[in-house]
């Protein structure tokens, strides 16, 4: 499927120049059929219908695998990343001289919120970063060493859309003994992302956003990392035994260790109807569709004088363009129905539905209402 082709999915941009795809991405019709299926299955109940599910669940899983670049049983589906971040944290021991885990200044708030509740555990957590929209890269390498546990980092930023350099990072904390878990919520979906090429330990992910799913996160870990990995947050559903109703004997062998108690399979049913649609694209034209967007957002604000925050360069920037500009501009926006979000800065993420005509008329709408 071609990115024009694509666009005749998403019945909200019949609506809206939708570009708040970083905060909310736009969910395909075909979710309508998902959720009348969904609704047949809960007024005709029988317990088998949790075979069906789990079937679902696993494919999506195996789809999600597949678009990342990980080999099977190496990811897991479960609510939300921040459960599985806080999945992650329990598995290790902070005793010094190794328990420092190295973050950057520019986390999604649930990343600096769940490692400073491990400091109860011993963990020292290590901010880095300039106080400022950009990353600075050398010093993120230079504060991580022998005492390293962890690097916690953002595949790109959600409010300035900075991105790490991952292969780089990823070298030089396994050169210390270090792990690296990226939260790629930001990035999946809009850039491409092999985690087996970066050989990176955890990746984090979720739908509701570049992945044009909703409400549920995926987990991948590295393949010879799960054998020694005890979540010590978790539930029935980690334990080999989970499916049996018997007492586990001890954790499933793949990366469905990381997974809690029951899960929901309404969010990962509709979310899969996403997932094949941008699979069927491929993340290379995802990733050039996005680039032509953004490079067009960044050439219109600066001939109208608008200061961009986000990395001028391609390879440093993820799907979102950052603008210095108040939070009231995106209300004057949507009353034209021109819909972006706000963080600090003005963030306008096109996905690879949109159209450099819609570009053009948003970035016409912005020029108007902050003459
Ligand atoms: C970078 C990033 N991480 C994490 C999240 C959300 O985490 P959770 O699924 O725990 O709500 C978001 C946005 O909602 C995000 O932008």
């Amino acid at each position: 499927m071609t990115a024009a082709a694509i666009r005749d999915h998403f019945p909200l941009l019949n609506t809206c120049v939708y570009l708040a795809n970083n905060s909310t991405g736009a969910v395909p019709k075909g979710a309508e059929r998902v959720l009348a299926d969904y609704w047949k299955s809960l007024s005709t109940w029988r317990d088998s219908v949790w075979d069906g599910w789990h079937e679902g669940l696993d494919e999506y899983t195996a789809g999600l695998a597949d678009f990342i670049g990980a080999p099977p049983g190496s990811v897991a589906v479960d609510a939300n990343l921040s459960a599985f971040l806080a999945r992650i944290a329990s598995c290790f021991d902070y005793r010094a001289p190794r328990n420092r885990v190295v973050i950057t200044d520019l986390e999604f708030p649930t990343v600096p919120f769940i490692w400073n509740a491990f400091r109860r555990y011993g963990a020292e957590v290590l901010v880095s970063g300039t106080g400022g929209p950009h990353l600075d890269e050398d010093a993120l390498l230079r504060s991580i060493d022998e005492r390293t546990l962890l690097v916690s980092v953002p595949h790109a930023s959600f409010s300035s859309g900075a991105t790490v350099d991952l292969e780089r990072l990823v070298k030089h904390a396994h050169s210390v003994g270090a792990l690296v878990v990226v939260d790629a919520f930001q990035s999946v979906g809009v850039m491409p992302l092999d985690v087996t090429a970066l050989d990176v330990d955890f990746v984090l992910g979720g739908s509701h956003k570049w992945m044009c799913g909703v409400g549920t996160a995926f987990l991948y870990v590295r393949p010879d990392l799960l054998p020694g990995l005890e979540p010590a947050a978790t539930g029935w559903q980690a334990g080999d035994r989970a499916l049996t109703f018997q007492p586990s004997t001890g954790y499933a062998g793949d990366a469905r260790r990381f997974t809690g108690g029951t899960p929901f399979p309404l969010t990962a049913l509709v979310s899969r109807v996403g997932l094949d649609l941008l699979r069927g694209v491929g993340i290379e034209a995802i990733r050039a569709h996005s680039l032509a967007c953004t490079d067009r957002i960044i050439e219109r604000a600066g001939a109208a004088g608008l200061r961009v925050v986000s990395p001028a360069e391609p390879h440093r920037r993820g799907g979102v363009v950052c603008l210095d500009l108040p939070e009231s501009v995106k209300y004057r926006l949507a009353e034209r129905d021109m819909i972006c979000s706000w963080r600090t800065y003005l963030r306008i993420g096109p996905h690879v539905y949109n159209t450099l005509d819609e570009i053009d008329a948003f970035m016409d709408a912005l020029e108007d209402v902050t003459r």
